[in-house]
């Protein structure tokens, strides 16, 4: 799905089913990473335009989400806390550090990379909860997620395109990918979006 090479280990659904506070309280922080890694890049590259557009749009999205996230974990009693590691994200950063394309936008092309492949794998557990979380508005809400997160894959790996050119981008979405499924291979099934 959407540039992944691996699909989630069946057993994630019972693990996401039996403990849907966690599964929440990973997500609100996944969707505030989201936001505030997108106003990063605008930050950072304000030399694109497309960039700048398309991210500081994405990031407003993204907020939304938090809040929709929030309500969910408040309607529920449960106190979110501050975030504890990300496992997944870090290694999938530190993956990508090992050889970085070569020039002024080897950086910015991993960051746009990373960053599509995290949306993906989002979107990927959400259409997982979107046919599997044990009431009907969830499963509708996941499924309004899915396609959400769908679109932010197409943006980063546009945008990487855009910025690197087609055949470079493509290439190294594929090693990344690789590195991707590998890592997901090794961490834990465990009840979070990552
Ligand atoms: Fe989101
Ligand atoms: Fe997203």
């Amino acid at each position: 799905m959407l540039g992944l090479l691996a699909p989630t280990h069946p057993d994630w659904i019972d693990a996401a089913r039996s403990d849907l506070d966690a599964v929440l309280h990973d997500h609100l922080h996944c969707e505030l990473k989201a936001a505030s890694n997108a106003t990063a890049l605008v930050a950072r590259y304000p030399m694109f335009s497309r960039l700048v557009r398309t991210l500081s749009e994405l990031a407003r999205e993204e907020l939304t989400h938090v809040q929709q996230v929030y309500a969910e974990l408040e309607a529920r009693g449960f106190n979110p806390r501050p975030p504890g590691e990300d496992p997944y994200a870090g290694a999938l950063r530190k993956a990508s550090l090992v050889d970085t394309p070569h020039g002024d936008l080897g950086p910015l092309l991993d960051r746009l990379t990373v960053g599509a492949l995290i949306e993906a794998r989002s979107c990927e557990r959400f259409s997982l909860l979107r046919d599997h979380a044990p009431t009907e508005p969830m499963r509708a809400w996941y499924g309004q997620l899915f396609i959400s997160e769908a679109q932010h894959y197409r943006l980063f790996a546009s945008l990487a395109e855009e910025i690197a050119g087609e055949s470079v981008a493509r290439k190294r979405l594929q090693e990344l990918a690789v590195r991707e499924a590998e890592i997901l291979k090794k961490l834990p099934i465990s009840p979070r979006i990552h």
